[in-house]
């Protein structure tokens, strides 16, 4: 029922509406309207009580509730079920428990502090409260195992499209995961996934953007590294709005992949990535590579030209940029 008073004093538009009207629509009391009022007032909306006038709704809050997320959001599958904690250990370790447990394709986990965040090889991953998106996707695309270094590319084209769409900047792609600005870290992707011999049963796609963090919300070893959004235009961004779009991207750039093929998502990958035609240094399976970065193949894997001579295909690994 909050819910539903919240729906009526948001298709308002900002005017007022008496508490007669709400209770009337809703077929509650006024006292159930007041009390909805003050949960929704706690909840963080701005809600002026005008004598005479009724109830004005004058600002949403820049918080990951579900029914904000869903308002505007235009997908079809992705974040159609949506589970919100305000903090949780990770929105990783979730997703794949309800995964497990049979939860549909574009579930999304997101939470606004992130105690226990995974990274990619083991490594922590900061989430401090309210100040960045934090979050995970179930996806169940029926491809092959080796495919899935795809989907990884599809999410980071996602969020790089998102990101410029809200805030004009231009993030670019570190092969395979990770974008850049000013070449430092602003978002992070992890994806686990469960396969039975040939087939993916799901993939959990973890998403972690630094929207408004200051640069003291770092850890100080990583603050020469790594970037908000905020630091880098000057002003907050809102959260919602990049989550929509980046779930609208990741869900046009996914449906692109399974129906056209990975050539689409290839291409565009290219005019993103800030990665080919460097020298790199590349960790994988605890042996070290260095060589030119030369091109990203059709399965997702990066080719690198490596400096004993030999051409070597990466799926995954530790990447860094030289030149
Ligand atoms: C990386 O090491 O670059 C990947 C970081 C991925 C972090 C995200 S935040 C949401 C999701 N939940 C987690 O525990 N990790 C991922």
């Amino acid at each position: 029922m909050k819910e539903e008073v919240l729906r009526l004093l948001r298709n308002n538009n900002g005017k007022c509406l008496s508490g007669e009207e709400i209770s009337s629509c809703l077929n509650i009391s006024r006292t159930a309207v007041w009390k909805h009022v003050q949960n929704l007032k706690k909840a963080g909306y701005l809600i002026e009580a005008r004598h005479g006038k009724g109830y004005c709704l004058l600002k949403i809050p820049d918080v990951l509730y579900p029914e904000e997320i869903k308002n505007g959001l235009k997908t079809v599958i992705l974040g159609k079920k949506i589970y919100y904690k305000n903090e949780m250990p990770s929105t990783q370790a979730l997703a794949q428990k309800l995964a497990d447990n049979g939860s549909a394709e574009g579930t999304l986990v997101i939470t606004e502090h992130q105690k226990k965040g995974k990274g990619r090889l083991g490594r922590a991953w900061v989430g401090p409260p309210g100040k960045g998106l934090w979050f995970s996707i179930i996806l169940r695309p029926g491809i092959s195992p080796i495919a899935a270094p795809r989907l990884t590319i599809v999410a980071a084209l996602a969020v790089a499209l998102a990101i410029e769409r809200v805030t004009g900047l231009r993030a670019g792609i570190k092969w395979p995961n990770d974008l850049l600005l000013r070449g430092k870290k602003v978002c992070g992707i992890l994806t686990d996934m469960k396969a039975e011999q040939d087939l993916l049963e799901y993939i959990v796609v973890g998403i972690g953007i630094n929207v408004n963090l200051s640069s003291e919300d770092f850890p100080p070893e990583l603050r020469h590294k790594a970037t908000s959004l905020k630091e880098e235009l000057g002003v907050e961004v809102s959260r919602i709005k990049l989550l929509q779009r980046s779930v609208e991207e990741m869900e046009r750039l996914y449906q692109s992949y399974l129906n056209k093929g990975f050539s689409y998502i290839r291409r565009l990958w290219m005019k993103w990535n800030v990665t080919l035609g460097c020298e790199v240094d590349i960790k994988e399976s605890g042996r070290s590579y260095s060589g030119k970065a030369l091109r990203l193949e059709e399965d997702g894997a990066l080719l690198v030209d490596c400096a004993d001579g030999k051409q070597r295909k990466f799926y995954a690994g530790d990447i860094n940029l030289r030149s």
